[in-house]
């Protein structure tokens, strides 16, 4: 028997594991991070949020951009300083200003917030609205330029778009 008979052996008999590796290395379509849809929190109208699959880790999440409608994440995770005062180590990525309550409609979070995928992990990359976090006694905001800066997301909140 020859080498080549016994690596097609070695291949039929682990069919699966040859074609992932395959198509890993050969498919541009491939994305190493896990599904983004099971980092929406365990709430979300999954049936009626419009998500796509879209070349490599790009997707398309449409939500209604509304106070319901944010990613969090942890300081500890993320390349923006937590701020003095922060209780929780929660930050929020909002969809919409906080304090005006617009602009509302439906809106794809994923290319708003920037989201990306790197060693096998999704971020966010930018802050239409900047963020939002908690004190002791109150909501704060930070609303200078963030964009650039990468956060690890933790949660998605997601309304689905009125229609
Ligand atoms: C995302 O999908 C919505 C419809 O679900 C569409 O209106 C919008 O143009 C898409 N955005 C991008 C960047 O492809």
């Amino acid at each position: 028997m020859n080498w080549f008979i016994i690596l097609s052996l070695f291949c039929i008999l682990n069919f699966q594991e040859c074609h992932c590796c395959l198509k890993s290395k050969r498919s541009a379509d491939y994305c190493e991070c896990s599904d983004i849809i099971d980092l929406l929190d365990e709430y979300a109208d999954r049936a009626n949020i419009p998500i796509t699959e879209k070349v490599g880790c790009v997707r398309n999440i449409t939500c209604n951009a509304d106070i319901n409608t944010f990613a969090g994440f942890y300081f500890s995770a993320s390349e923006i300083v937590r701020p003095d005062g922060n209780t929780d180590n929660i930050a929020y990525v909002d969809s919409i200003n906080r304090q005006t309550g617009v602009p509302r409609g439906p809106l794809d979070i994923f290319s708003s917030f920037g989201m990306s995928c790197e060693n096998k992990k999704w971020y966010v990359t930018k802050y239409p609205h900047g963020l939002s976090y908690y004190t002791k006694d109150s909501e704060e905001f930070i609303s200078g330029d963030l964009d650039g800066k990468k956060s690890e997301i933790g949660k998605i909140f997601c309304k689905p778009p009125v229609i």
